[in-house]
């Protein structure tokens, strides 16, 4: 572990680095999507879990997504107000279509992928795509807050401070909000702002739900769901034979996915608005690392399964040539452009 006068002067560094990065490509294309979709890669973006980044690293990653937080959007049209909030947003518009869907895991590997090349390209951040790897935090009995994925220098920051923040009235009406605030687990999880870490100033104006209001990083951590979080139940997942048994096992009310967002809390547990916590792209990088160690125990017989339904509770199931939209991040790619990461626009391993 570095002084702590060294993390200051390095943090100093990587601001003014953040502060001069500039966009480098057109508005709404990315560098990357000029790959033909299907080709091999040529260089590999080797994701690695928060903690084994480098502190330089750390460092240079949150710095990269305060720089998205002060990039204007490309697509002035919509109510993202940052470049950042334009990639929360596009989860908002499609969160109807793009959950409980046979493609829900191929259209978020997409989404992570932008993500990291929108951090690299646009914000100068030069280190690995990071995901937390939650079950490491979820064997232990440690509290959860010590995770280094909730420090305040190196890491995200901590729990939210109860009595900071308040949901906006109306919260059971899920067309304005969605299911989760007026739902099972009730306003109790929506604990309070994050008052320490990189985010404890960021001002969100999207969400919760499909509302917009002003507020800040809203969390409620609570250590009783690392249970759902371990690493036999992500074996247990593993054994799994075929995709459809794969997909219900990750989205079911009880597993992983839902595990990641209910043990963060706050605005985390909102399926439309959760991506204002920048630990939604850690947790579902972490999700996309399990299907893609699923895929890589069979890639002959995984790499083009795929199934599900093509809308939630409809009869269609998705194919390999199902299209997948990514308004205001990147051109449209079939479900089949998503299947191997070593293909564009995939380009990645996990370690
Ligand atoms: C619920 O929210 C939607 C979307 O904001 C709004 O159109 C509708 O009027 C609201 N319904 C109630 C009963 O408040
Ligand atoms: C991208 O996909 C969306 C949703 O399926 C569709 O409405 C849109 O027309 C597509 N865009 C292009 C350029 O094909």
């Amino acid at each position: 572990m570095a002084p702590f006068y060294s993390l200051l002067s390095l943090t100093a560094v990587y601001l003014l680095s953040a502060v001069s990065a500039i966009p480098v490509s057109e508005p709404g294309v990315s560098l990357s999507a000029t790959k033909v979709p299907g080709t091999p890669c040529t260089t590999f973006d080797h994701r690695k879990e928060w903690r084994d980044l480098t502190v330089e690293q750390r460092l240079g990653y949150i710095n990269a997504v305060l720089c998205l937080h002060k990039l204007p959007p490309r697509d002035k049209t919509r109510a993202a107000t940052t470049r950042y909030e334009e990639f929360q947003a596009t989860h908002i518009l499609l969160t109807d279509r793009v959950h409980s869907v046979g493609h829900f895991l191929p259209w978020h590997r997409h989404l992570g992928t932008l993500y990291g090349n929108a951090l690299r390209e646009e914000c100068g951040y030069n280190g690995p795509t990071a995901y937390w790897d939650w079950s490491r935090d979820a064997d232990v009995s440690t509290p959860i807050l010590e995770s280094p994925i909730f420090h305040p220098v190196t890491g995200f920051g901590g729990d939210g401070v109860p009595g900071t923040y308040t949901l906006p009235p109306d919260p059971k009406n899920e067309s304005a909000i969605g299911p989760f605030p007026g739902g099972p687990f009730g306003n109790r999880i929506w604990k309070g702002c994050v008052k320490d870490g990189p985010f404890k100033d960021s001002v969100f104006h999207l969400g919760p739900g499909r509302m917009l209001t002003n507020h800040c990083l809203v969390r409620g951590i609570d250590d009783q769901w690392k249970r759902m979080l371990t690493s036999d139940n992500v074996k247990t997942m593993l054994k799994a034979k075929t995709y459809e048994e794969f997909r219900l096992v990750i989205d079911a009310f009880n597993g992983i996915h839902g595990g990641g967002h209910i043990l963060v809390g706050g605005e985390m547990t909102n399926t439309y608005s959760a991506g204002a916590d920048p630990l939604f792209y850690l947790h579902h990088a972490n999700l996309d690392r399990v299907w893609w160690h699923w895929q890589q125990a069979d890639p002959a017989n995984r790499l083009d399964d795929v199934s599900g339904p093509t809308t939630k509770g409809g009869r269609i199931p998705v194919t390999l040539d199902f299209e997948i939209d990514f308004p205001a991040l990147g051109p449209n790619i079939t479900v089949r452009d998503t299947m191997d990461s070593s293909l564009e626009p995939n380009c990645f391993t996990y370690e």
